[in-house]
């Protein structure tokens, strides 16, 4: 459905509004989209010198000297002419992947567009266009209730729909451009509507061009998957473990979903309770050459092929290996169930986690010549 990508700005779509509840709250993880509290209630709200400590899942102190919350297309131009008289501009979803290392003296601005539009493709298949300011595990769960494959991969990460593409989420084999069919965005610069498909996202593992030139220009507003029909991918390992534990021989949708959701709720730790933004690191990416010297030194190095000669080294090991695994500095640590969780354990600073962030890089580095690129996007 790529012929609906173009260049040029486009007209809005008319689109049918969700009534139960869907996006603030949410499920799952810490409520995935944190309320804004009184304001909520407002239409398009710009309010001044912001707490951004709820709006963060490591839950850390910061401030921004202003916020804008778009809730309809009326707010383009009130927007406009915030973005105008801003000299810097941060584009927040549910604050899940990002770090404050300190306060933001600009604008942050979010899309709480939380409509949704399903279409027919035929053959069981539909397109489900959503509002970016949705909770993500709950389109997930919505899509999965109603039977339409494939984001079930995706459950329980927390966050809003508008990020999603961002740093094109992934999870237990599965990466959301495998369903993505186009976004709107608004470019902030000029004001105008786009639409994109997959070619001009540039996806590749936790990214997209949203985390390079485009970063901060567009605010993603509706984010459009193609659904059903998709065979279940249940090639991860632990993933496939789990599904044998539960007995489960012919995995569906909904199967795989519970599945996911176990293994998360067993590994991860939930933001509601403990600071964190999940993986702070990424897999480092070698060749095999690249990998076949590190096994001699380390034969156990778990990696992954990526399909393309390559392979995705896993950080966790290493990170643990360094042994970080469940340590605690004062008020910030490590997850003890995963080695690349930074986590919150009461009243740490951004500073703080991106100091220990630091000296973890620094010691993997030091140890297994490789370099730690960060996926948690720090605000500095
Ligand atoms: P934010 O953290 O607010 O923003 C992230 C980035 O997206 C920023 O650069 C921001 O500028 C940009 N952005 C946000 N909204 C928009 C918008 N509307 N338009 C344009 N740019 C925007 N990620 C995975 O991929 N896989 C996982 O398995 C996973 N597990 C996680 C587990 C936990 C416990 C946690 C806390 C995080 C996990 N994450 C995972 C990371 C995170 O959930 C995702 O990156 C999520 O998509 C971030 O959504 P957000 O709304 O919180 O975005
Ligand atoms: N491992 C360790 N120690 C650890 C953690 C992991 O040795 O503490 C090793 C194990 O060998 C394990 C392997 O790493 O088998 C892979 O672990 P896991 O299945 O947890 O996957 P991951 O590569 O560590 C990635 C994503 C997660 C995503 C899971 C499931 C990245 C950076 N992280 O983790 O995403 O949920 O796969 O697909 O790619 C996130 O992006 O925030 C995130 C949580």
């Amino acid at each position: 459905r790529d012929e609906a990508s173009t260049a040029g700005a486009i007209a809005l779509q008319p689109v049918l509004y969700c009534s139960d509840g869907c996006g603030a709250g949410g499920q799952g993880h810490a409520g995935a989209v944190p309320s804004v509290g009184a304001s909520e209630q407002l239409n398009n709200a710009e309010r001044h010198d912001v707490d951004l400590g709820r709006l963060n899942t490591f839950g850390v102190p910061a401030r921004a000297v202003r916020l804008f919350d778009l809730r309809d297309t009326a707010g383009f131009e009130l927007l406009a002419a915030a973005v105008k008289e801003s000299t810097r501009v941060l584009v927040l979803g549910s604050g899940s992947n990002v770090l404050f290392a300190r306060d933001f003296g600009g604008l942050v601005v979010r899309c709480r567009f939380k409509e949704i539009k399903v279409s027919s493709l035929g053959g069981g298949k539909v397109e489900v266009a959503a509002g970016a300011g949705l909770s993500w595990d709950w389109i997930v769960r919505y899509c999965v209730q109603r039977g339409w494959s494939g984001l079930e991969n995706l459950s329980l990460i927390p966050g809003s729909v508008g990020a999603a593409p961002i740093q094109n989420i992934g999870a237990y084999g599965v990466e959301l451009s495998s369903c993505f069919s186009w976004l709107e965005a608004l470019d902030l610069q000029s004001g105008e509507l786009h639409r994109m498909g997959p070619g001009e996202c540039c996806f590749s593992y936790r990214d997209s061009r949203f985390k390079s030139d485009w970063r901060d220009r567009f605010l993603v507003v509706r984010v459009a998957f193609h659904l059903g029909g998709q065979s279940p991918a249940t090639d991860y390992p632990s993933l496939q473990e789990e599904l044998s534990r539960a007995g489960v021989t012919r995995p569906t949708a909904h199967s795989i979903r519970q599945a996911v959701i176990a293994i998360r709720q067993r590994r991860l730790p939930d933001p509601a309770r403990v600071g964190n933004a999940g993986s702070f690191f990424k897999n480092p990416v070698v060749d095999a050459e690249r990998l076949s010297m590190l096994r001699k030194e380390w034969p156990e190095l778990p990696a992954f092929e990526t399909g393309d000669g390559y392979y995705r080294v896993a950080a966790g090991w290493l990170v643990e290996s360094c042994g970080w695994k469940g340590i605690q500095r004062g008020s910030v640590g490590v997850s003890e169930n995963h080695s690349l969780v930074l986590i919150n354990c009461g009243n740490a600073r951004g500073h703080e986690i991106l100091a220990l962030a630091t000296e973890i890089e620094v010691s993997v580095k030091e140890r297994f010549n490789l370099r730690l690129e960060r996926e948690v996007r720090v605000i500095d």
